[in-house]
């Protein structure tokens, strides 16, 4: 039996400052960045996380908060199956702004994509502006899962990616890639119509991981973002 592995493409999206870039920093290499440097246009990464006993793959997307601003549909959102809607709880403006990135994404998004409302900075409770009984009311409205966090602090930071992988993983909606010989499958997209055999996964959609961007263009693509930055 081939070995497979599961791939999820998450998107990190809120305005601009909550914290999202924290938020993904401190899960991939537990730094924080005390200064504020704006994402230009996306930043993409990988995680490696284990889902109820299985080898899954996240492909986080962390998109610039200026994004919002763009009346034109992004590219960029197709087929992710998690989305972290994340505001700030210090600026009520930052909450209120969720409805409209949840308008924006969900036109491309899985029609069955985990949605999960990030209250980021929790450890600022001083100078909280976001009740966290509206956020749950707001939550349980939307049918999105939510959870207050601290990049700072590193609270709930695993938490928030371990429970938006494993409502994926239950709602079948990963994407299935063999191992063996991986590159070349992932460019030859019939290799992944024998996955659909595996007993109990959903059929897989004749796309590539991350739309194709997730490797190797991955690296042409930061390289341009930087020296945008520059
Ligand atoms: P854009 O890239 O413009 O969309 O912003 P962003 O949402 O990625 O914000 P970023 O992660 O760059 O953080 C903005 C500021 O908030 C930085 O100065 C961080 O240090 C600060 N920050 C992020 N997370 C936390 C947190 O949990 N607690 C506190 N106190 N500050 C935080």
């Amino acid at each position: 039996m081939p070995r497979s592995r599961l791939s999820f493409k998450i998107l990190v999206v809120g305005d601009c400052g909550v914290g999202k870039s924290c938020i993904v920093n401190k899960v991939l290499q537990n730094s924080f960045r005390p200064s504020y440097i704006p994402t230009l246009g996306m930043d993409l990464f990988k995680k490696k996380i284990e889902v109820q006993g299985r080898k899954a793959e996240l492909c986080i997307w962390d998109c610039s908060g200026r994004e919002i601003f763009k009346s034109v549909r992004s590219p960029y959102y197709g087929n992710a199956v998690g989305v972290l809607l994340v505001y700030d709880i210090t600026t009520y403006r930052s909450f209120e702004n969720i409805i409209k990135w949840y308008i924006k994404i969900s036109v491309d998004v899985h029609p069955s994509a985990v949605l999960m409302l990030v209250g980021n900075k929790s450890d600022l409770n001083i100078k909280r502006e976001v009740m966290d009984k509206r956020a749950k009311n707001l939550a349980k409205l939307y049918g999105f899962v939510f959870m207050e966090t601290s990049a700072l602090q590193y609270i709930n930071i695993e938490e928030v990616f371990q429970i938006l992988a494993s409502e994926i993983y239950n709602r079948n909606l990963g994407r299935i890639y063999l191992l063996e010989n991986q590159s070349r499958q992932i460019k030859n997209e019939s290799h992944l119509l024998n996955v659909k055999k595996e007993p109990n996964r959903p059929q897989e959609r004749k796309k590539e991981c991350c739309e194709g961007m997730c490797f190797p263009w991955r690296l042409n693509w930061r390289w341009l973002m930087r020296s945008r930055s520059n």
